[in-house]
């Protein structure tokens, strides 16, 4: 696999003697994922391990808890190796990778992700996903490690013109400082790609990722008051908000309120796997491939809330307030590109996604009792 050429009395020189030890010590094929104890991540942690894969999660906490480790551990019974570090400290990254050069592939989660923090923080936000991606990008070159999966979002889409929305449709100026680290990680992804550093890396665009693992062992864990609609939604039930604000009820849709694609967090990690299987057996068409992955179906804030308390019997104190400023009106995915040339497609339900939401909120409220 290592076909660079190291300086001599580098770090690769000196780690290179470990290579055909490191490589034979599993037959399980290994994967790398950053961020992985995050929200998607964990996930996504759980589809690997179920599907036989090895997986080395590389977080530094930032975001997530350690404890998220021993729910992937109760759902699969496979405790992941875990290391906790920075992907933008460069040494640390390359000394890890070096020990799972034989890796078949690395998903990328690790990034900041709050859209309002961005705004304030701008400097943050490029800092750790485009450094993190650039130092991460440089290491796997190096190393001529090739099969990345990129968690993009529906966000580089902004408010689109035609819907639903293809992967073709034109890129709009982002909306915010993390809106525009997807987007020039995504083009940073594609010059490396034309550039024969990369020969299979696959960009996929979520749309709005909720719900949890079914068994409740593993979720969502916003940090303070919740920014994104599902978790507000179980943190009221659970009363520990007092009012839903809906953000607009003047938008020129169904109900008048705004219209998501709010995709299965489970569905999602399946993807992970899909596409990654993709760059594995080879089949990619392009060395940068782009794949919307949400239901292709679009739901109202107040079908998301009735959907809730339909499924959970539990009622929600909401009320109508304005817009909030930035919000798109409506977006939802065309998935025939993931659906055909992928082989997936999303199997669960506003329902699914409403029921394993509470169940998780439900678990950590006792759990904190
Ligand atoms: P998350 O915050 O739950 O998970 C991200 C994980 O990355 C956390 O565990 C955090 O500790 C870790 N991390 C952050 N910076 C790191 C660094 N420099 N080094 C090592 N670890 C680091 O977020 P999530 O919701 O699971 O999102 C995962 C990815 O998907 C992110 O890239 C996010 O931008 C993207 N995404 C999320 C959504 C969404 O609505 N959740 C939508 C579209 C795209
Ligand atoms: N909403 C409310 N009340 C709330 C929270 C949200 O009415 O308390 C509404 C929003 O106004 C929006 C819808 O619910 O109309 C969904 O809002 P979210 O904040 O849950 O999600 P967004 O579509 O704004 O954005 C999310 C993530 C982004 C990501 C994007 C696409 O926050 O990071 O999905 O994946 F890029």
């Amino acid at each position: 696999m290592l076909n660079a050429h190291f300086p001599a009395g580098s770090i690769f020189s000196v780690h290179i003697f470990l290579i055909p030890y490191l490589c034979h010590m599993s037959e399980m094929r290994k994967v790398i994922v950053t961020g992985g104890t995050g929200y998607i991540g964990s996930h996504t942690v759980v589809e690997l391990q179920r599907a036989g894969y090895e997986v080395v999660v590389l977080d530094n906490l930032s975001n997530s808890e350690r404890s998220v480790l021993e729910g992937i551990t109760a759902i699969t019974g496979v405790q992941p190796a875990f290391l906790q570090i920075d992907i933008c400290d460069r040494q640390a990254l390359t000394d890890v990778l070096l020990m799972h050069q034989d890796a078949v592939g690395v998903i990328h989660f690790a990034a900041f992700k709050a859209v309002g923090e961005s705004v304030e923080d701008p400097l943050a936000y490029y800092a750790n996903n485009v450094g993190g991606m650039i130092s991460l990008l440089q290491v796997m070159s190096v190393l001529n490690m090739d099969n990345l999966i990129f968690s993009s979002s529906c966000t580089v889409y902004g408010q689109p013109e035609v819907l639903p929305v293809t992967e073709d449709a034109p890129i709009q100026p982002a909306q915010s400082p993390y809106g525009n680290t997807k987007q020039i990680c995504e083009e940073m992804l594609q010059d490396a790609a034309a550039a024969g550093l990369f020969h299979r890396v696959i960009s996929l665009r979520y749309f709005n990722p909720v719900g949890a693992d079914p068994s409740g062992l593993i979720g969502e864990l916003p940090i303070g008051i919740p920014a994104n609609l599902m978790p507000y939604i179980t943190q009221t039930a659970a009363g520990l908000r007092d009012e839903l604000k809906v953000f607009g009820g003047d938008y020129a849709t169904l109900d008048g309120t705004a219209v998501r694609d709010y995709i299965h967090v489970s569905d999602l990690a399946a993807a992970h796997r899909i596409a990654l299987e993709r760059l594995i057996e080879k089949r990619h068409a392009t060395a940068f491939e782009t794949f919307n992955i949400g239901t292709g179906k679009g739901s109202t804030v107040l079908e998301v809330i009735h959907a809730f308390e339909q499924m959970t019997g539990v009622s929600l104190n909401y009320r109508i307030v304005d817009r909030r400023p930035g919000d798109v009106e409506q977006v939802w995915a065309d998935t025939s590109r993931a659906n055909q040339v992928l082989g997936w497609t999303a199997q669960r339900t506003l329902e699914d996604m409403a029921a394993s939401a509470w169940k998780w909120e439900k678990r950590r409220v006792e759990s904190k009792e």
